[in-house]
Formats: structure tokens, C-alpha cells, sequence
């Protein structure tokens, strides 16, 4: 019997296989209810008392290696297919989603274009400003209301750092920087203490402009935001300017564009009137340019400002402001830049 085993330890040792079903006939042949290592166990039961101990001890390993190979070579097959699994070559591509730029970012570098090519350069500053920037050198008197808690956000009070509530200070910091000639724009965020609605948000952006020079006048202001109106909304696009006021500017002036829906017809985007509002401008107050040491006998300018939600929202009809900051993947993926 001991001869018996060790030649099947041996024939074990030295199986080799070509597939997973292979293995499973060898754990029946070997290790089944019926197999030859079962019927060596059946014969121990006649093996004399004094040779049991040693042939026990030999007929144990004997399962045990068997069981042993038997785990190997199933694991081996396996891992090889799982393996062949993951490169199957018929398999389709992942597709990787491709971002899209956030509709402000569109509408924003669009105006930014635009003036690049009136020779226009581009200025960012902070967001986090003083009263001297934001108000007192735009020549806010010190008691109107955009001062007020209401619309500005403060995050100290005396000396008062606040959250800037328009792109205008840009002006001064770009002003006090730099003599004459100045021909730049400013995009950035902005901020005021409002409500939360679908026309209003308290963070948003605009997008400021500023000429500074010797002998520019109002008509400077017009035709240049006629060529603005035409390359934003379509040759079609007509402006009218209506009189208004900024601190900062005087003359001051709100502009209308014809309504790009309807054509100047009427509609509900335009309210019937065929007219939509779009910006604030007008001619650099002499007393901001002397705010930031530049001679007003010598040089004048204008500045206009508008927000880039709003026309964000009517060149592509979108009825409610909160959807821009929302960042809801659907509403986002319908906006392909160029
Ligand atoms: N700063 C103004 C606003 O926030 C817009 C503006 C800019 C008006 C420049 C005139 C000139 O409403």
C-alpha cells in the first residue's frame, strides 16, 4: 500500500492540464466520493494495527497534496480568464465626457473679443475692496444709499472693507495707476446684499470699459457701443440711448438695444416695447479723474458697464438668473463654446 501511495504522490506532482473542465476531472478522478484516493482511505480500514500509524501519516499527505494541486490549478485557470477578460478587444471604448465652458464664461470672453479687436486691453483687480475705490473716488457722496448695509456687503466697518458691488473700481485702481492714454476693460464678480429671485442674485458679473484721452467725446461713447450692439446681437441690432445716472459719469446714459426676439415688434422679453435695457455709461465724471490725478482740462473719457448674467440670459432666452449658479450638469452641457 505504502508503494501505491508514493506512486500517486508522484503521478500527482506531475499532472499538467489545458483547461478548467481538466481539473475538475482530476478532483473527481482523485478526490471524488468515488475516486481513487477515497478507496485508499477505504482499504486503510484493513491495514494492520502496527503499520496504521505510518501509513495514515503518509496517506494524509497524500490527500492533502492532491487537494493542494487541485487548488492551484483551478486558481491558475481562473486568474487567466479574468485576465482575458479585462482586455477583451471587442469590448466598446469608455467615452470620456468632454466639459463645455460655463455660458457666463462664453458670453464674457465673446465682449472681451470684442473690444480687443477696438484695441481695448484687459484689467482684473480685487474683489475685496476699500470705500475709496468702490465709492468715495467715484465720487459717491458720503450719504447715498448704496453705502447703506442694504446693498453693500461689509466686512469691516471703519476703516470699511466691503465686498465690491460693481466693476468700477477698476477704473480708479487702473486710473491711479497709469497716466493717460487708457483704453481697457474689466470683467470680474461682483456683489450686493439682494434678495435671491429669478431676475437678481447677490454674486454676479459685469464687465466694465474705460477711454481715457485727449479730445473724447460723447459720440466717441455712441459709435462704440454701436459696434458692440452689432457684433454681439447681429448686424440688425439698433441702440438708443436714454438719459440716466452714475455718480461717476455726466453725462450718464442707459442703453437699450432693439430686441433681438422679436426684432423690435414688441414681445414679452422686451416687455412690449420692442427695447431692452443692456448697459449704464456715460462721460467720466471730471471729478473722479481728478479723484486719481489726471488733468481734466487736458483729458476726458467715458466708461460703461454692464452685467454679463443679463446678456447672457437674453442672447440665450434664459428666464431665470438662479440657473446660472446652480451648475446643474444638463442645463451646463447646452452650451458648446467655439
Ligand atoms: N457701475 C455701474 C453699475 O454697476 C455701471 C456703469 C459703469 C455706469 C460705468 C456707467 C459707467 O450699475
Amino acid at each position: 500500500m505504502l508503494k501505491k501511495i508514493e506512486d500517486l504522490r508522484e503521478e500527482i506532482s506531475k499532472i499538467n492540464v489545458t483547461s478548467l473542465a481538466d481539473v475538475e476531472e482530476l478532483r473527481i478522478k482523485y478526490l471524488g466520493k468515488k475516486g481513487i484516493i477515497s478507496a485508499l482511505f477505504e482499504d486503510f480500514r484493513n491495514v494492520p494495527q502496527q503499520e496504521k500509524k505510518e501509513i495514515g501519516l503518509v496517506l494524509n499527505y497524500l490527500k492533502t497534496e492532491a487537494q493542494e494541486k487541485i487548488n492551484d490549478l483551478k486558481s491558475q485557470f481562473e486568474a487567466k480568464t479574468s485576465r482575458s477578460q479585462q482586455i477583451d478587444l471587442t469590448m466598446q471604448g469608455i467615452s470620456f465626457s468632454v466639459g463645455s465652458r460655463h455660458p457666463v464664461s462664453i458670453i464674457k470672453n465673446q465682449i472681451c473679443e470684442i473690444f480687443s479687436t477696438l484695441g481695448y486691453t484687459l484689467s482684473e483687480n480685487r474683489e475685496i475692496e476699500d470705500d475709496w475705490h468702490v465709492f468715495s473716488a467715484l465720487n459717491f457722496p458720503p450719504e447715498h444709499p448704496a453705502r447703506d448695509m442694504q446693498d453693500t456687503f461689509f466686512i469691516s466697518k471703519n476703516p470699511d472693507i466691503l465686498l465690491r458691488t460693481h466693476t468700477s473700481s477698476v477704473q480708479i485702481r487702473v486710473m491711479e495707476s497709469q497716466p493717460p492714454p487708457i483704453r481697457a476693460i474689466f470683467p470680474g464678480r461682483v456683489y450686493r446684499n439682494e434678495a435671491i429671485s429669478a431676475r437678481a442674485h447677490c454674486i454676479f458679473h459685469q464687465i466694465e470699459g474705460l477711454y481715457i484721452d485727449k479730445n473724447v467725446s460723447f459720440a466717441d461713447l455712441k459709435q462704440t457701443l454701436l459696434v458692440f450692439a452689432k457684433e454681439m446681437f447681429g448686424q440688425q441690432t439698433e441702440i438708443r440711448l436714454r438719459p440716466s445716472f452714475f455718480p461717476f459719469t455726466e453725462p450718464s446714459a442707459e442703453m437699450d438695444i432693439s430686441c433681438s426676439l422679436c426684432g423690435g415688434k414688441g414681445c414679452a422679453i422686451c416687455k412690449q416695447t420692442g427695447w431692452v435695457e443692456i448697459l449704464g455709461c456715460g462721460m467720466v465724471d471730471p471729478n473722479v479723474l481728478e479723484n486719481c490725478y489726471i488733468d481734466k482740462n487736458i483729458y476726458s473719457g467715458f466708461a460703461f458697464g454692464m452685467g454679463i448674467e443679463r446678456i447672457a440670459m437674453l442672447k440665450y432666452r434664459i428666464n431665470d438668473i438662479r440657473l446660472l449658479f446652480e451648475n446643474d450638469i444638463r442645463f451646463l452641457e447646452q452650451f458648446q463654446s467655439v
